[in-house]
């Protein structure tokens, strides 16, 4: 196994609520410092998360809306704005702990389900210096003689095309003014210029048009085949992207938990049923903790 990931918990920061308002005009010393407490309290979202993947391998991950899979797939890329613990190795490293630069470096990439839009910085400019840091080649790629810079423009404009973008889209702004669709786009793009050992594509299906899927499956096709060791971890809402894709793995993650693990037909079970029975029984995996903690007390 390249990257195995072993009983990973993760946190979010609570939202600084109405607690801390109602703290901060009550005056009384006692009930404020309790209510900061609590509002400054955090939150755990992925309870205990362990998969691997193989070289080469497709995952997917499915689950209900708040489900945790954006906060994993985040934890997984180091994101500071998340709290983890557990191990994530790849290759045997550790990488919790490590920031996302390092993980990056060391060949993991996610792409984001809601992109966000970078005032000032050309997709063109972004693009080469996502590369050079990656490769480690610093400088000299960024801005070292016009061959290697007109070279890897080639490359970026050869992949573009292959997204069905217009060449041009290069020079505007990352993100900015762009669809969903071609924010999606963008975000495979980087895939194809990073070429990382381990994809986490957070709903790179979701906001896209038929053709937009079929686009993304061929890509990733296209992708494997190029490079037989990647391996994907697919986060997604459509088991209609198993039209095009056969995973080696289907996931559902409820309640911060997998409930259960299977192959393809596990996500066509759920396209046909639904996650009642998945959220149920995490429900009640709750009830029980919540007694046995009282009965703790
Ligand atoms: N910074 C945060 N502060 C408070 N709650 C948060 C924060 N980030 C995530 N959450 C909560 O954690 C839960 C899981 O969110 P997450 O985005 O991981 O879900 P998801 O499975 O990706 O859902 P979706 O399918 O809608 O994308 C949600 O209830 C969400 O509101
Ligand atoms: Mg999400």
């Amino acid at each position: 196994m390249m990257f195995v990931v072993k009983n990973l918990h993760v946190w979010v920061p609570r939202k600084r609520g109405r607690e801390d308002e109602a703290g901060k005009g009550g005056g009384n010393g006692n009930q404020t410092g309790k209510a900061t407490e609590a509002a400054n309290a955090e939150k755990e979202i992925v309870h205990g998360v362990s998969f691997s993947l193989s070289p080469g391998s497709l995952s997917l991950i499915m689950g209900p809306n708040g489900s945790g899979k954006s906060s994993l797939c985040n934890a997984l890329m180091g994101d500071p704005a998340f709290h983890a613990k557990g191990s994530i190795r790849l290759d045997g490293a550790e990488l919790a702990g490590a920031g996302p630069d390092v993980r990056a470096k060391k060949g993991l990439f996610l792409s984001f389900q809601n992109p966000e839009e970078v005032e000032g910085v050309k997709v063109s400019n972004f693009m080469r210096r996502a590369v050079a840091a990656k490769e480690g080649t610093g400088r000299r790629d960024v801005d070292g003689g016009m061959d290697a810079l007109v070279k890897s423009h080639e490359r970026l404009l050869a992949e573009i095309k292959k997204l069905g973008m217009d060449g041009k889209s290069v020079t505007r702004e990352l993100n900015v003014g762009f669809s969903g669709g071609e924010k999606k786009r963008l975000e495979l793009l980087q895939m194809l210029m990073l070429r990382p050992k381990v994809a986490v594509l957070d709903e790179i299906d979701s906001g896209l048009d038929v053709d937009g899927i079929k686009l993304i499956a061929r890509t990733i096709r296209t992708l494997r085949n190029s490079d037989r060791r990647m391996a994907i971890l697919m986060v997604t809402h459509y088991p209609r992207i198993l039209k095009y894709l056969k995973p080696d793995a289907v996931h559902v993650l409820a309640g911060g938990r997998i409930v259960r693990s299977g192959t393809a037909a596990l996500a066509r079970e759920i396209e046909k049923k639904g996650y009642a029975r998945y959220v149920k029984a995490d429900a009640r995996h709750a009830g029980a903790r919540a007694l046995h903690e009282q009965e703790a007390e």
